[in-house]
């Protein structure tokens, strides 16, 4: 099969277009004929990608692990999917990824595609929108009324975690670069900062939950002041300093999304009412897979860059 394999730690240019074998399912596995997957730029340089959860090297690791597609062949022991079934997941960070024409799945990493997106768009959803969803409410418990801040809000992760917030009735401050802001109102932000201009902690205070969904810089450590007593800090790309934590009377939480299979169907019932969408900035071709990330990588793509690996219409 044809399939992007990285060929040097943390650098884009080194993602090669080439063959690979296609991989046949386990027991308790599924072969996944990928028809779009999305471009996450810092797998690149994490340890599941180059090591497995025993220690041995990775040699060529298929990157990408999130996928919109059809299920063409299933192991022995896989109870409740079907071969022709439509669906998308968040696939495991320690395998071969979804970057190839077939990649292998477990049911649990997987749920029935949206039905009133294509595969390009649904491809945009399982990582970012899982994160989003993890943070707002499995770690941060995020209310109606409540107030939340959203560091990059435009990003991958920050246009699911506004959509999410707005959806729960929460107050929503989204911070992003001024070309974003626009787009941040249209999400459903209710407040929009400008970090190129404004210093977020010099205009808002008390709120309840602050999301670093940038991940580098200094906004996550700036952020203590903006939160009320009792609020909580989330990080997605380092821990925040719980001494910092006590002394403020908040919570820190540092958290790695987990695939949820449950939580993945949740998302797709919301897309599909029309509540939730997705945010694609572009799309190329899987052979191009090394500009996509270099893309990615140059800012000013909001949302998710998806490579498309199979034209639609296709069945499903
Ligand atoms: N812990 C986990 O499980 C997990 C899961 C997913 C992602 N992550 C991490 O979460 C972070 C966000 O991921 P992502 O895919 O959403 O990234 P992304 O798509 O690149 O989004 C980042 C956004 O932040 C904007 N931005 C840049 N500097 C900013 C600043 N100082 N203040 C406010 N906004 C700023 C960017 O604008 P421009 O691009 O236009 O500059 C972009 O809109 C990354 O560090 C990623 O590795 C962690």
């Amino acid at each position: 099969m044809k399939a992007i394999r990285i060929h040097r730690q943390d650098d884009a240019k080194k993602l090669i277009y080439e063959e690979a074998p296609r991989p046949q399912p386990a027991d308790g596995e599924v072969l996944v004929q990928v028809y779009a997957t999305s471009v996450t730029p810092a797998e690149l340089g994490w340890g599941a990608t180059w090591k497995t959860q025993a220690g041995a090297d990775r040699p060529l690791p298929i990157p990408g692990h999130e996928l919109s597609g059809v299920i063409v062949q299933m192991g022995a022991h896989v109870a409740d999917l079907h071969i022709g079934q439509a669906v998308y997941g968040f696939t495991a960070f320690d395998r071969d990824g979804s970057e190839a024409e077939y990649t292998i799945a477990l049911p649990a990493e997987l749920a029935p595609k949206p039905a009133s997106l294509d595969h390009v768009h649904t491809a945009a959803v399982p990582l970012a929108a899982l994160t989003a969803w993890q943070a707002l409410f499995d770690h941060a418990a995020l209310s109606a009324g409540q107030t939340i801040l959203i560091h990059g809000a435009a990003g991958g992760v920050g246009t699911f975690a506004v959509q999410f917030a707005h959806w729960a009735k929460a107050y929503v401050i989204g911070v992003d670069a001024p070309w974003n802001q626009a787009l941040l109102h249209k999400l459903g932000c209710d407040e929009v900062i400008d970090f190129t201009t404004t210093r977020f902690e010099d205009v808002i205070h008390d709120a309840d939950v602050v999301l670093d969904a940038v991940g580098v810089g200094d906004a996550l450590d700036r952020s203590w002041s903006v939160l009320k007593k009792g609020g909580v800090l989330i990080s997605l790309a380092r821990p925040p300093a719980p001494e910092q934590a006590e002394s403020h009377g908040v919570r820190e939480v540092f958290f790695i999304v987990q695939t949820n299979r449950a939580e993945l169907a949740r998302i797709g019932d919301l897309i599909d009412a029309g509540q939730i969408q997705p945010l694609v900035s572009e799309v190329l071709p899987l052979a191009q897979a090394s500009q996509a990330y270099e893309h990615k990588q140059g800012g000013r793509t909001p949302g998710k860059i998806v490579l498309q690996v199979v034209s639609e219409p296709a069945f499903g």
